[in-house]
């Protein structure tokens, strides 16, 4: 899985970074947003950080430090270049890596000082879970989450709950799912299509069906627990306009979940 995934965002990382008028990333933005609250001081850990989305609200909300990690070279030097742009090249960080491996030794060949500090107060995983292509990834992928943060840390992770949500197939809240494929695992390939400000973007994604379930029986089996849902109907993109994200709250296509490790 791994090839692929390192190149199926190179060709849109430019458009990635920013998120143009997608109201389904307005509302995960603030979402996340409210999961990270005040991070005076803290340090960060973006496991499939991408382009640093997530990554600039952690920083803008005052971490001391954050570590963007990604499989593709491309989303990675765009969000570095961004960073460059706001000054922020001493407390952001892009490191390539495959999240579902295991990180200290894949990143301390570039970066010594990783395994030094690989306890974070804060690990987001945004999307990524819905890239593992097998149980054996996901167990990977939370092996990184537990063993980088620390005792009492939080996690944070916006995931997809449901990908046959009826508003996907035309794409009311601007994203549109396609081309559903059963896979082992078990779990499920589809298409996710959306407009980045009107350049057309597509990536494959892949849920287990333990992700899309909320079963959390593995992270809880590595430490972690007090898992949560943020509330929707809470934020105020939505409560700007409730009778639009009325589909949305019925049938949430994402979550963000956040959960701590004991
Ligand atoms: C939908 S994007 C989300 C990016 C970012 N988290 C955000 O919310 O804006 C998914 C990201 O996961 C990365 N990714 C997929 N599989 C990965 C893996 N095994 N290890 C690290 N990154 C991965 C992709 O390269 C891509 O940047």
């Amino acid at each position: 899985m791994a090839t692929a995934e390192r190149n199926q965002y190179d060709g849109f990382a430019t458009e990635y970074a920013s998120y143009g008028d997608v109201p389904d990333m307005k509302l995960e933005i603030d979402l996340v947003q409210t999961a990270l609250g005040d991070c005076t001081g803290l340090t960060v850990l973006d496991l499939g950080g991408g382009s640093g989305l997530h990554a600039r609200s952690a920083a803008g909300a005052g971490a001391a430090r954050v570590d963007v990690v990604d499989i593709s070279a491309e989303m990675l030097r765009v969000g570095q270049e961004l960073e460059e742009t706001l000054g922020r090249n001493d407390r952001v960080r892009y490191l390539q890596a495959d999240a579902a491996r295991p990180l200290a030794e894949q990143i301390n060949k570039t970066e010594e000082d990783f395994k030094r500090q690989q306890q974070y107060d804060i690990v987001m995983a945004n999307w990524l879970l819905d890239h593992a292509t097998s149980e054996e990834d996901l167990r990977g992928m939370w092996a990184n989450v537990a063993a980088a943060l620390k005792p009492g840390g939080k996690f944070i992770g916006v995931r997809v709950r449901c990908i046959r949500a009826p508003y996907l197939q035309y794409g009311k809240y601007g994203v549109i799912f396609s081309e559903y494929e059963e896979i082992p695992g078990p779990g499920w390939k589809y298409k996710v299509s959306f407009k980045l400000n009107n350049t057309p973007v597509s990536f494959e994604a892949t849920s287990m069906e333990s992700t899309l379930n909320l079963d959390h029986s593995i992270p809880q089996g590595l430490g972690m627990g007090d898992f949560s849902v943020l509330p929707h109907e809470e934020s105020k993109v939505v409560k700007e306009d409730l009778e639009y994200w009325a589909d949305h709250l019925k049938n949430p296509s994402f979550v963000v979940v956040v959960g701590t490790k004991k």
